[in-house]
């Protein structure tokens, strides 16, 4: 009998497979497809102080092995996510989930963190410095070690439980800024978010996207994810959530042995809304065919 059981900070998780957010709403829209206590946990959709339309459509563009998105961080706001979208998840998803926050100022960040960190159902913080579809925010903030750095030292100043700062992979050296961020208090990281693309509609010669351009994900960026996951734990302590491609359970062993202690599924859900499930269900398998006893034990097992 294998064991699947991680655990991430003050968290024991069945399994390391979490729906990454923006791919899985806020979990209860995907129990009428299965169960989704099998999961280890969920991230929920980016979350902002106020609520957001998000961008103008076209907001999606698909790609060999992948998509572009430029959905824009639509969402109800933190307020909304708190009244509404989690008694709805708590009917079907007895287990902490993680909320992931965005702004366009600290003040947003400290404002929407400090709420959602006063919510029994989470169990983590993950604070989004890294979303490539906005202007003055999101991303913005996640480019420069200081500007992480920042970030992370006012939401821990507010909160109490666990903060996972999200990374982006648009930088030149994501290293510097993981090790920022740890410096600064973060819990954890997550990475790597999406990576910057663009497509052109040869029939119109104009970008796809109404906003040009987007954040690629999907399996075509798994190699990157996971030589960011590789680096990044050489440099830091702190736990991480690996991402990028995930679609498999060899995937999600792969970033294990990479440094990732648990596992985010993205692009995949938006194939096959059964992604996580299968991933979950074949994970045992894929262990024993590798001699792999406890999940736990090949944590950073590349290195
Ligand atoms: O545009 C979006 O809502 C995506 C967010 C992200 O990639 O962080």
């Amino acid at each position: 009998m294998v064991s699947t059981k991680v655990k991430l900070c003050s968290l024991e998780l069945d399994n390391p497979v979490i729906p990454a957010s923006g791919t899985f709403g806020f979990g209860y829209e995907f129990a009428e497809l299965y169960d989704i206590n099998i999961l280890g946990s969920i991230s929920l959709k980016g979350t902002t102080a106020q609520p957001r339309f998000g961008n103008p459509t076209p907001r999606i563009a698909e790609c060999p092995a992948g998509m572009i998105n430029s959905v824009g961080l639509q969402n109800p706001g933190i307020d909304a996510v708190i009244s509404q979208e989690l008694p709805k998840l708590a009917e079907c998803f007895s287990k902490p989930a993680i909320a992931n926050i965005s702004g366009f100022s600290v003040e947003e960040y400290v404002e929407c963190c400090s709420k959602a960190d006063k919510a029994e159902q989470i169990g983590i913080l993950e604070v989004n410095v890294s979303c490539p579809n906005v202007h003055n925010g999101g991303m913005s903030f996640g480019t420069s070690p200081e500007a992480a750095a920042e970030i992370t030292r006012a939401v821990k100043a507010v909160t109490t439980k666990p903060v996972f700062i999200k990374l982006t992979p648009n930088v030149t050296d994501i290293v510097s800024i993981a090790k920022a961020c740890e410096e600064a208090g973060a819990d954890g990281l997550s990475l790597i978010n999406t990576m910057l693309g663009m497509r052109i509609n040869l029939k119109t010669k104009k970008p796809v996207i109404a906003n040009k351009m987007g954040g690629f994900s999907g399996s075509a960026i798994f190699p990157v994810a996971l030589r960011m996951v590789y680096q990044v734990y050489e440099a830091v302590k702190i736990p991480i959530i690996g991402m990028g491609g995930v679609s498999s359970a060899q995937d999600v062993i792969e970033m294990m042995l990479a440094g990732a202690t648990a596992v985010q599924i993205g692009a995949q859900n938006l194939v096959d809304p059964y992604a996580c499930k299968n991933i979950i269900e074949s994970l045992p398998g894929v262990m024993q065919e590798y001699s792999i006893n406890n999940l736990e034990d090949i944590i950073g097992g590349a290195h």
